[in-house]
């Protein structure tokens, strides 16, 4: 695993849009997976600045979100559809087309979660997969006890997770109790990996991705055995890793 450490959040998001920029010059018809949350924000702000000053295209990109809420309209404040053209999509020239979220709506939301898994597959599996992380070490809404080989599925939110994304919504009770979220075989599928974590409450969270034993309790650790992960990460969300390689 490559860890690159920065001073702070923004140089954290300045490495992270750097990174991300090369992949999409390098390949314009990448296909990207994306996060949502605080921690990529700063990260998307560059995607766009960079866009309109040196004009990278997402014309080629094609897109698939980790997660949706289970229960919000597309149009809700706080549905990821919504986070993702309001932070980064309504901004660049990405093709709407090329545009994936599940869809928190479906009639069928077994038959959503399938289709989902497939168009992955069908566009070739994920180039490179962004990921934040839980404190309780979910990746995606993969929350802890989720089994390895899951693929897209519906998972039921842990408290602690409510509460730590009640901060957008008006009180905890507004949060909603399900998501959809790529399942941990999905992610582990991504050709490369970038993961971004900022700020101190993160620091036990990244201790133990790197140095816990790989267990279901602690979802991230999977990333021992992928075999292209780039973790970008504060000084602050790094305190307890001593040997950094950059
Ligand atoms: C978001 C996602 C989550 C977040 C994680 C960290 O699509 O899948 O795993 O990455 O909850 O969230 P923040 O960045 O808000 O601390």
């Amino acid at each position: 695993m490559k860890i690159i450490e920065t001073n702070n959040y923004q140089e954290m998001s300045e490495k992270a849009a750097h990174f991300l920029i090369k992949k999409v010059q390098d390949n314009p018809a990448i296909i990207l997976g994306m996060a949502t949350g605080g921690t990529p924000e700063g990260m998307y702000r560059l995607l766009i600045d960079d866009h309109k000053n040196n004009h990278t295209s997402y014309q080629g990109v094609t897109t698939f979100n980790l997660d949706e809420y289970i229960g919000l309209p597309k149009d809700d404040a706080n549905s990821y559809y919504s986070y993702m053209w309001k932070t980064l999509f309504d901004h660049i020239d990405i093709n709407d087309e090329h545009v994936h979220l599940p869809n928190g709506l479906a009639t069928n939301i077994e038959e959503e979660c399938k289709n989902y898994e497939r168009l992955i597959k069908q566009y070739g599996g994920i180039d490179v997969q962004v990921l934040g992380i839980g404190e309780n070490g979910h990746i995606g809404f993969n929350e802890p006890g989720t089994a390895f080989d899951s693929h897209t599925h519906v998972i039921e939110l842990t408290d602690s997770t409510r509460e730590a994304n009640s901060r957008y919504f008006s009180n905890i009770y507004e949060v909603p109790k399900e998501a959809i979220t790529m399942g941990i075989h999905t992610i582990m599928q991504a050709k490369e990996i970038v993961l971004l974590a900022s700020g101190e409450r993160k620091a036990e969270a990244l201790n133990q991705l790197l140095h816990a034993e790989i267990s279901e309790a602690f979802p991230a650790s999977i990333l021992q055995k992928h075999s292209n992960v780039t973790i970008i990460a504060d000084r602050d969300a790094l305190k307890h890793i001593s040997h950094v390689t950059v």
